[in-house]
This record gives C-alpha cells, sequence and structure tokens, in this order.
C-alpha cells in the first residue's frame, strides 16, 4: 500500500513530503498553520482534493493554536487563518470548497467545542474524499476495456486525492476487477509529477507504466498505441469545461484528432457550478524558476525569459465523459453536472 500523502495524527499533520519523492519518502510534522499554507505553495502536498484536506486539517491546527476564549476575537482570528488558506493556490477548487465547509462548520457554545468540531469536520472531508475516489474509480473502471493502453497526464492518484486516486483509480479498480490495463505516463514538464509519483504509484501497484515525454503523445496516439486517455482535474465549470494540468489541452485534441476517448476523473468536489465556464477559472501562474531549472539544476542559459501556467483548460466539446462519484456524465455537461447523473 502507497503511503498516506497526509495523515492527522496527535493534534498535527503529517504529510509525505512530494517534492522528495521517488528518491526519498520522507513524512513532516506540521505543528502550526503556516508550514502546511508554505507545504501546498510549494506543491510539498498537491493535487487537487489533498489540497482540500490539507487546507481543512490546516484551519483545524490554525483554530487551535488561537489562544483566547473569547469567540467574537476567536472567530476573527480563525478568518485570518482561512483567508490565509484561500491565497494559497488559485485553481484547484476544492480548496476552496474544503474551506467553505470548514466555514460552516465553525459553529458552537464557546471557542473549546468551535474547535472540536473544525477537527471532526477536516476528518469528515478526509473521509468523503476516500469515499468519493473510491466510487468513482469503480464506476470509471467499467468503461476501461480488458488490454486497454491508457494514456495519463501529470498525477491523479492516491497522493494527489488523499484517498484512492481519481484517474489513477480508475486504472487500478480495472485491474482489480481482472482487466489487464497498461498505462503511458507523460513525464509532465516543468514538475515532473507523471514522471516522478504517477511512475511511482503505478509501479507499487503493479501496473505496467511506460513514460514518456510530453512531446511523445502525438506519435503514439498516431500510431495506434493508445486506446483512451483519462486525466484528473483541478476545477470542472458548470458546462463541463476542464481545468487541470498544463498540457492537458494539448493531449485531448490530440484524442479528438485521433478519435480516442478523453475522460476526466474527479469528485464532486471539484465541481464548481458558480463559474458557467473554462474562461472564468483562475490560472495559477507559477515561477519561471521551474521551467528555467530541473529540480533545482539550471538549464537555460543565464536570464532566459520563461512563463509558466500551470494549469490549462479543455473545452467540454473535447471532452468524451466525465468521471464523478455520483456517476458517468456525457454532453450535455450544463444539465449533468448540475443534477449530478
Ligand atoms: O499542480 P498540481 O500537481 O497540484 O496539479 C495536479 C493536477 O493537475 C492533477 O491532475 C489534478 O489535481 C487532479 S488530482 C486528482
Amino acid at each position: 500500500m502507497i503511503a498516506r500523502a497526509i495523515e492527522w495524527i496527535d493534534s498535527k499533520i503529517r504529510i509525505l513530503d512530494q517534492n522528495k519523492l521517488p528518491g526519498e519518502q520522507i513524512f513532516a510534522d506540521l505543528d502550526n498553520y503556516e508550514d502546511v499554507i508554505l507545504a501546498i505553495r510549494e506543491m510539498r502536498i498537491r493535487g487537487a482534493p489533498t489540497i482540500g484536506v490539507a487546507a481543512a486539517y490546516g484551519i483545524a491546527l490554525g483554530a487551535s493554536g488561537i489562544e483566547t476564549t473569547n469567540k467574537d476575537e476567536f472567530l476573527a482570528r480563525l478568518n485570518q487563518v482561512m483567508r490565509a488558506f484561500a491565497a494559497s493556490r488559485p485553481t484547484a477548487v476544492n480548496l476552496f470548497q474544503a474551506i467553505n465547509r470548514m466555514k460552516k462548520a465553525a459553529r458552537g457554545d464557546g471557542v473549546a467545542e468551535i474547535k472540536n468540531s473544525l477537527v471532526n469536520e477536516a476528518k469528515r472531508i478526509h473521509k468523503d474524499e476516500m469515499n468519493a475516489t473510491e466510487l468513482l474509480s469503480r464506476l470509471g473502471a467499467g468503461l476501461v476495456k480488458d488490454g486497454f493502453r491508457l494514456l495519463t497526464h501529470c498525477n491523479a492518484g492516491p497522493l494527489a486525492t488523499a484517498g484512492y486516486g481519481t484517474a489513477l483509480g480508475v486504472i487500478k479498480a480495472a485491474k482489480e476487477q481482472g482487466k489487464e490495463v497498461s498505462v503511458f505516463a507523460t513525464e509532465t514538464r516543468p514538475l515532473l509529477q507523471g514522471a516522478r509519483l504517477t511512475a511511482w504509484e503505478l509501479m507499487q501497484e503493479g501496473i505496467p507504466v511506460t513514460l514518456i515525454t510530453d512531446s511523445m503523445a502525438g506519435y503514439f496516439m498516431q500510431q495506434k498505441k493508445i486506446d483512451c486517455v483519462i486525466v484528473g482535474a483541478d476545477r470542472i465549470a458548470a458546462n463541463g469545461d476542464v481545468a487541470n494540468k498544463i498540457g492537458t489541452y494539448t493531449l485531448a485534441v490530440l484524442a479528438k484528432e485521433n478519435e480516442i476517448p478523453f475522460y476526466v476523473a474527479a469528485p464532486t468536489s471539484t465541481i464548481d457550478l458558480s463559474l458557467s465556464s473554462g474562461d472564468e477559472i483562475p490560472i495559477e501562474e507559477r515561477n519561471p524558476e521551474e521551467v528555467t531549472h530541473i529540480q533545482g539544476v539550471p538549464i537555460t542559459p543565464e536570464g532566459t525569459r520563461a512563463a509558466n501556467p500551470a494549469f490549462d483548460v479543455t473545452p467540454h466539446s473535447y471532452i468524451t465523459a466525465i468521471i464523478t462519484e455520483k456517476g458517468i456524465i456525457r454532453e450535455p455537461y450544463t444539465e449533468g453536472l448540475n443534477t449530478g447523473k
């Protein structure tokens, strides 16, 4: 079994440092909320559902550190903690859904009761993600046929979901159903989540994986070596447009051109019905050094200008189906996503 991405242990948060994988399995115990925010920003902990779970536990941790018995003062300081989490990463909506749930849970007669209620809600958020990702994976596995060669991008396994996985969960569940499956994993520049994390997770699951550079995907599709593409999501707008790791849009266009089904697997906590289309999804811009360097080593002439949008938006017309724990949704997405079917 793969080590847990995040755990609440003895009123602290234990994370598996994803930046050190696969070379080292280092766990870090975080005992203040500022360190949790830093870990999210630095992507020591990452992936849309896992970011939501980390923020929920982080808020519970932040609340426990507020030393006052005055309820109004406590709530004002708790609000600052929540605002700090909201500013950590902008694209994955799971973060904001988790913050909203924690806001609603901040109820009780006194400060001690509210602190307790926040810990319980964070644990519930974690459990809900575990249940949802397992359920959607089992549903999605029905789309995977025996012998399928699937292509996936970035990392959408247990590390990214604090649960069973989404895209990788579907693949794992298909294997558990007795199907023979194999995976092409794109390395996912700039931060190499595919090469470092997806390859690591699939190898531990005993699922054959072939690593390719991002630019090789079209070649393998054209060669008829890919039966379907499956990815996770960071935010899904009401019309079915999907924000996911940069490069996902390119894969979707290539899949359509080559008549290959393109599936998105995500829990409903990734759906943002307040946005009518993907145009409204905020796209995180990260430090260009992530492009000019690989694992801290410079690869360009000094002073090279680089751009680093961390996500892109795939229009719904490129998506064959969206797999959620509530069902498999197809066009018209506006209808299916709103009714949860
Ligand atoms: O920047 P990251 O590594 O947090 O981005 C992660 C992704 O884009 C994943 O594909 C997405 O969060 C789905 S995780 C189940």
